[in-house]
Order: C-alpha cells, then structure tokens, then sequence
C-alpha cells in the first residue's frame, strides 16, 4: 500500500503499518493523498460485452447480476443502494437504502415520506439509484421518475418486519432533529410497552416507493482500466425515425449502447 503526502511517497508493506500511520495524519489534520489507493480488478479475458449480456430486457440482466451478488460470500448486503434525490430547484442528496423488491415496475424501497428524501421525492419525483459490489467490481446506475406504492402493499410490508423495526419506525420522525439518544431510547420503551400484546398501526408517514426506470448502466469494472460500461434507456427513437448507428434495439421500449469509460 502506497500513500503519498505532499510529494513523499510512503510504501507500507503491512495493512498495520499503514492503519496507523493514517491515524496519525488524520490527528494532524494532514491532507491525505489516496491517489495511488487502488486494486486490480478483472484481467482483459473477463471482460463484458454485448454478447454476454443474459437479456436484452434490463431488469432480466439486473435480476441476472443481482442473483450473482446476492450468492457471493464476500457480499453481506447485495441490496444495499444509494438514492440520489434531488430539491425542485436542483439541489441533490443520497443516502444508503436497502431495495425490497424489483419487477417489472421497477425498483421498490420503504421510508419515512416525512424524511429529507420523502420531500425532496414529492417535490421532484425523479431519483437515481447506485448499486455496488466491490469483490464483483460491478456497478448499475438506474434512472427514473418515482411514485409511491399503494397503502395495502407499504402495510402489509410493515407488518412483514419485525417487532423491533416497526417500532422503530413509530419511534423516529427520521430526518428530525432531537434532543439526545434517550429520547430515542425512552420513546421506544414506551412504544413496547404500548404494542407488547397488539399489532403496532403502521403509521400513515412510513411507506414505499417504486422507481420506474428510464436508463440503467452496468458497469464492469477492469484492471487495465478499460471498463465496460453497456446502458439501457428506453424510447430513445419514437416511430420510424432512424436510429444512431452505435445504438441497438433492446427488448420492448429498450435501447442499447456502450459508453466510453
Ligand atoms: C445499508 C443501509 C441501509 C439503509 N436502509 C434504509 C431503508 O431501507 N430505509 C430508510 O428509510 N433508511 C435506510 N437507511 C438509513 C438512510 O441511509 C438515511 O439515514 C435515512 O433514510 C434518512 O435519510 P434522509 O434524511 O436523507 O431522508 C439505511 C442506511 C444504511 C447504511
């Protein structure tokens, strides 16, 4: 492992070496250079081209791409997501979300509509979504407008959970501000005590989302840089007109092309 700090170049051959002396510069407010921070990923012969896509429906290479990362063992959590969502006059945030399902219609998540994401979604229901898997050194980017899922569906997802969460749920006005973590702390206890011999009322500000997708990106990560990049997007030519020579006809309403990485 390299690091390099205003122009000397430190090699540490022990993961122990460099930890500490990380520690170090972060408690003398040093400037860290991660430029040389990088790992090989796939070699040439494993590349990813059009031929091996598994469909040329999206959501079927998705499915593909998510079964494979949800049976890696290095992968804990294959559907954890970034959700960028954005104010109406433009101004963008995102956080980590865990995707609860995926069809046809897209791609569904649950959360709080109180939260900075709920507003900024019902404010400008356009998102994007980030999936990663580093030991696969896979991305998929997705795109699309963004609609709540029906009461019946966010309720019957809620009572799937258990106790704990839905506790949880009732217990955080998320993206609120609050006095301490006993405030959490109490109001929970309070809450199981409430619900210890009833069903706890999924409260009408906790639901779900379906993203329906306009573009997905896959991206396949390789070591001599030249990574693959194939992205979908659907009605990009409407009726006869004729299509670019580079962009390919996908399943349905998809298209296809290959990015410059
Ligand atoms: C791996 C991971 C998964 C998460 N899953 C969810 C989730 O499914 N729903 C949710 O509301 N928050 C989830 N969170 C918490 C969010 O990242 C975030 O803190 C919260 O939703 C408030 O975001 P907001 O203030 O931007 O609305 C998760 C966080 C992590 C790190």
């Amino acid at each position: 492992m390299t690091f390099r700090l205003r122009g000397v170049t430190v090699t540490f051959l022990r993961p122990a070496e460099w930890t500490h002396y990380l520690h170090h510069l972060c408690r003398h407010s040093a400037v860290m250079d991660l430029g040389p921070m990088r790992k090989s990923y796939r070699g040439d012969r494993e590349t990813f081209e059009e031929a091996q896509l598994t469909s040329l429906d999206p959501m079927e290479q998705f499915a593909a791409w998510f079964k494979e990362a949800a049976q890696c063992p290095d992968i804990q959590e294959a559907n954890a997501m970034c959700l960028a969502s954005c104010t109406r006059d433009g101004k963008p945030s995102a956080r980590m979300l865990l995707l609860k399902g995926f069809g046809k219609d897209g791609f569904r998540f649950f959360t709080n509509f109180e939260s900075r994401k709920g507003k900024e979604l019902d404010s400008n229901p356009f998102a994007s979504l980030v999936f990663y898997w580093e030991p696969l050194n896979r991305q998929v980017r997705v795109e699309g407008s963004v609609k709540k899922l029906p009461e019946e569906e966010a309720k019957s997802y809620f009572h799937s959970r258990p106790k704990s969460s839905q506790i949880g749920a009732v217990v955080s006005r998320q993206s609120s501000v609050i006095p301490d973590r006993e405030y959490l702390r109490k109001k929970n206890q309070e809450l199981e005590q409430l619900y210890q011999d009833q069903e706890i009322p999924k409260p009408s500000y906790w639901g779900g989302y379906v993203l329906y997708p306009q573009v997905i990106e896959f991206w396949q990560g390789q070591t001599n840089r030249l990574h693959d990049r194939i992205v979908f997007r659907r009605g990009l030519v409407t009726g006869d007109s004729a299509m670019e020579p580079m962009t390919h006809r996908g399943k349905e309403d998809w298209f296809y092309e290959r990015l410059a990485p």
